[in-house]
């Protein structure tokens, strides 16, 4: 397994490499800082999805050394798209994955607010989910 609590520096470290392996263009430390801002601050706009992502979302995917795919890290959500498709990361929002408790901690989510949570971390501030 995994394991789910990493150093900021070795989250760069590894986020580097795996994306020099890739053949995609390195991520600076500046954009990586960038990303992280954004994920500290960024809500939802509808505000009953706001409270929720602030009460149960926010807290590990607003926070880099957490583990978790970051709020509007579309680099990070991309490839867990592609692996599981969106019905799969549902699936894994409902029953638990690896770090994340079953219903990302949102027993009163119901499943339009999942797939808009999740839709909404997966996307940046352009709207870009790519
Ligand atoms: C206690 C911390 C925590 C909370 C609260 C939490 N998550 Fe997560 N989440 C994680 C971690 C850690 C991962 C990455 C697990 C891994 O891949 O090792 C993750 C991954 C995910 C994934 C990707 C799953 C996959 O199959 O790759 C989705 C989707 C997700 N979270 C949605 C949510 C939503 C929506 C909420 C709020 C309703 C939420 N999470 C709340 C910690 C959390």
């Amino acid at each position: 397994m995994k394991p789910v609590i990493l150093g900021a520096k070795t989250l760069l470290l590894t986020t580097a490499i795996g994306i020099a392996a890739c053949g995609e263009e390195p991520q600076t430390a500046e954009e990586r800082a960038a990303i992280i801002a954004a994920a500290e601050t960024r809500v939802p706009s509808d505000p009953v999805l706001a409270e929720k992502y602030e009460r149960a979302c926010q807290a590990c995917h607003a926070d880099p050394e957490n583990g978790a795919p970051l709020s509007g890290d579309v680099r990070a959500w991309t490839p867990r798209i592609e692996t599981r498709g969106t019905e799969g990361l549902l699936q894994s929002t409902l029953n638990g994955f690896e770090g994340m408790p079953p219903l990302g901690a949102c027993p009163d989510c119901g499943m339009d607010d999942f797939e808009n949570l999740i839709a909404f971390m997966a996307r940046n501030e352009n709207g870009e989910d790519k």
